[in-house]
């Protein structure tokens, strides 16, 4: 396994490209399945979910090429409705094949994604509003049983009201909306982005999707029996581009201008970037950050969007290790993702972890540790930390950002940074 080796406290300039965002592209490609036609993805990251996704797309008779940045998905083989625990293992949003399967093939077999390191991740929500449209639901041994009503007949459109703002379970519903029979309502949705960027791609195929990106959904069922395929470049990953604002906030000196993000999507971390003294200067669609000076502290509360991105909470918190005072980080989506924490104390970080809650005191520096990355965005975090620590950091297990972040090691280097990937280094 590879590693990531970082000297510290080089502070970064010139400007980074956004790639395409990661978890807009997952659920889009598995909305390939609601076609019986030739799609095309644009703007797609070169990462591993997505060559997971394409995997699972071809066990399911798919005929997929990968040439990023372009995904090209045409009807292979007769469509096997099953996803199997081996794909769905290695990535959670497999199960987002589970409404189109239904809605066009009247039945699926999906492996439970199972737990998860930052929390436990149920889909009942999911599994309630394929319900409402008249699914029949069997959970066993370890697989979601999907049939349409009357024997894999076709879905009914339905009111639904989310217990939770749910990404995927949105956007699972959206998709099985679009190919059922009349009318549905769906009440307390997810606003992200990616959520709205799947309604515009479900309309180009011909459904009617209206209010993508508010609470409340309504989408009309296509009688055509399939939906008509897609040519579509998706938005910029606003979390890559957060990710690079705060690791060009890290280092005082630093002047980095971000290509390609969209800011009225990063409003939350934008306004907590500058309360604590970080400029952030929009042209466009780039955005110029600089830290001259100090860092405030700054608490944070992660809620869904338009709130603060849970996603963002441990790139923030490293931030915070190093301002001036107390801030306090509050993770109210997930319930375990403060596993960085233990990596950055290791560092020199001052954290107090309190059920939900990090309360940070700021340091005057962090120094360099081999440290564990768990997840996608604590590795991000861990990464960060190695930028602005003294001396040098290995992060290991960095498998795990490959699943979200396009070429960091080179994207950072071209800003200055001194950061090395290490092959095999983790044995
Ligand atoms: C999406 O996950 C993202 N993944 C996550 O990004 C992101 O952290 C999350 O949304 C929140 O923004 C993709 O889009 C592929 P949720 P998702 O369902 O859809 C609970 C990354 O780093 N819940 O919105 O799985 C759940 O446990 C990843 O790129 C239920 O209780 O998240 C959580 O507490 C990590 N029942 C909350 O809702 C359900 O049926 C929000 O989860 C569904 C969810």
């Amino acid at each position: 396994m590879d590693a990531i080796r970082i000297r510290g406290g080089a502070p970064l300039r010139g400007s980074v490209r956004i790639s395409g965002a990661k978890n807009a592209a997952l659920p889009i490609l598995c909305a390939t399945l609601l076609s019986d036609g030739g799609s095309r993805l644009r703007n797609v990251p070169a990462l591993r979910d997505i060559q997971t996704t394409a995997a699972l797309l071809r066990f399911l008779g798919r005929d997929v090429a990968v040439a990023a940045p372009e995904v090209s998905v045409a009807p292979g083989s007769d469509v096997r409705p099953e996803a199997p625990y081996e794909l769905v293992k290695q990535m959670r949003a497999s199960v987002l094949v589970l409404g189109p399967l239904v809605a066009r093939f009247g039945r699926a077999k999906v492996s439970l994604p199972g737990g998860c390191a930052i929390g436990a991740r149920p889909i009942d929500q999911h599994l309630k509003g394929l319900e409402a449209m008249g699914c029949r639901i069997r959970l066993e041994h370890g697989y979601v049983l999907a049939e349409g009503p009357g024997r894999g007949g076709r879905l009914q459109g339905a009111e639904v009201c989310f217990d939770i703002p749910t990404v995927t379970g949105t956007e699972n519903l959206m998709m099985a909306a679009a190919l059922a029979k009349g009318r549905s309502t769906l009440v307390n949705c997810a606003r992200e982005p990616e959520v709205e960027e799947l309604g515009r791609v479900l309309n180009k195929m011909g459904a009617q999707v209206d209010g993508a990106g508010t609470d409340v959904i309504h989408v009309v069922g296509s009688d055509r029996g399939a939906l008509a395929p897609f040519d579509h470049a998706i938005i910029p990953d606003r979390i890559e581009a957060g990710t690079y604002m705060v690791a060009a906030a890290i280092v005082d000196g630093s002047d980095v201008v971000i290509e390609g993000a969209e800011l009225s999507d990063m409003e939350a971390l934008i306004v907590k970037l500058r309360a604590a003294g970080v400029e952030v200067a929009s042209d466009g669609q780039n955005v110029r950050v600089r830290r001259a000076g100090p860092l405030r502290a700054v608490n944070v509360t992660t809620a869904p969007h338009p709130g603060f991105p849970t996603d963002m909470q441990a790139q923030f918190l490293v931030l915070m290790c190093l301002a001036r005072g107390e801030s306090v980080i509050t993770e109210t989506i997930f319930e375990h993702r403060f596993q960085h924490v233990p990596e950055l104390q290791r560092m020199g970080a001052t954290v107090a972890l309190r059920g939900n809650t990090a309360v940070v005191q700021g340091v005057e520096a962090l120094h360099g540790a081999s440290v564990m990355a768990t997840d996608l965005r604590a590795s991000a975090s861990l990464v960060i930390a190695g930028l602005v620590a003294t001396d040098e950091t290995e992060v290991r297990r960095v498998y795990h950002i490959d699943r979200g972040y396009e070429q960091i090691e080179q994207k950072l280097g071209r800003l200055g940074a001194r950061i090395e990937r290490v092959k095999g280094a983790d044995a």
